[in-house]
């Protein structure tokens, strides 16, 4: 496996084939990707793992809540953007508009979309124990790192879905997580549909010079 070719060609997936991830190797992806490094190896991470009828049920649920309370995907700003960003956004849609089918309205791709893991028959949910402050986000990151790169090297595609957030309470309820534990992402997991056009959209970096800054 050459990793700096994982990392070039990872995207994220937005249309999935219908066949199922087995379990052993959902069960390989999830030891490659708690290999992840984590502070003082406390290895924060809550791991459940959704497929078939219950991963069904799910995106019913939430698909459901999202229609009654019209959430939508975020930025997670505390005030209005900086135009560099609202920028980045506006690129994110303009790569991925030209690749939907035909009339499908952008927001409904992306926000029902998202409540349905994009039809990925496995949906990833992370969660973290409340007694953790926000700094221990960090390793969930570093996890969800190696849970995609993982996933594309193994032969399957991912997508972060950090919308699912919105519908933490339902989410906890309907999957027996407790009350104390705070649903960080959830990851779509399956096979890419390779005649997906959407599944070829490739999202765009800010110039190195943009976003690094040397001192020396
Ligand atoms: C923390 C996080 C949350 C995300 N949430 C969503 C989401 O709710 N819906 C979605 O379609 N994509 C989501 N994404 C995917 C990003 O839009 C995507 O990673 C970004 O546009 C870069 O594209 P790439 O993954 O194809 O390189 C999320 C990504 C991350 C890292």
């Amino acid at each position: 496996m050459d990793l700096i070719k994982e990392m070039e060609e990872r995207r994220s997936t937005r249309a999935f084939l219908e066949r199922p991830v087995g379990r052993e190797k959902l069960e390989r992806l999830l030891s490659f990707a708690t290999r992840a490094p984590s502070a003082i190896n406390l290895q924060p991470w809550e791991i459940t793992v959704v497929s078939g009828e219950e991963r069904v049920r799910l995106s019913r649920l939430l698909v459901k809540r999202l229609r009654e309370r019209n959430v939508s995907c975020a930025p997670g700003a505390k005030k209005a953007l900086p135009e560099v960003f609202v920028e980045r956004q506006r690129g994110l849609r303009d790569v991925i508009f030209p690749n939907l089918p035909e009339n499908t309205p952008f927001e409904n791709f992306i926000n029902e979309g998202s409540c349905n893991f994009y039809g990925a028959p496995t949906a990833i949910i992370i969660v973290i124990d409340e007694i953790f402050s926000s700094v221990r986000l960090t390793d969930i990151g570093v996890l969800l790192g190696y849970l995609m790169l993982g996933a594309h090297a193994m032969g399957m595609g991912t997508c972060p879905i950090g919308l699912i957030t919105a519908f933490e309470d339902e989410i906890k309820e309907t999957l027996s997580i407790p009350d104390q534990k705070r649903v960080v992402i959830g990851v779509g997991v399956g096979y890419p549909d390779p005649d997906a056009s959407v599944n070829r959209a490739r999202s765009e970096r800010a110039p190195l010079g943009d976003v690094v800054k040397w001192r020396d």
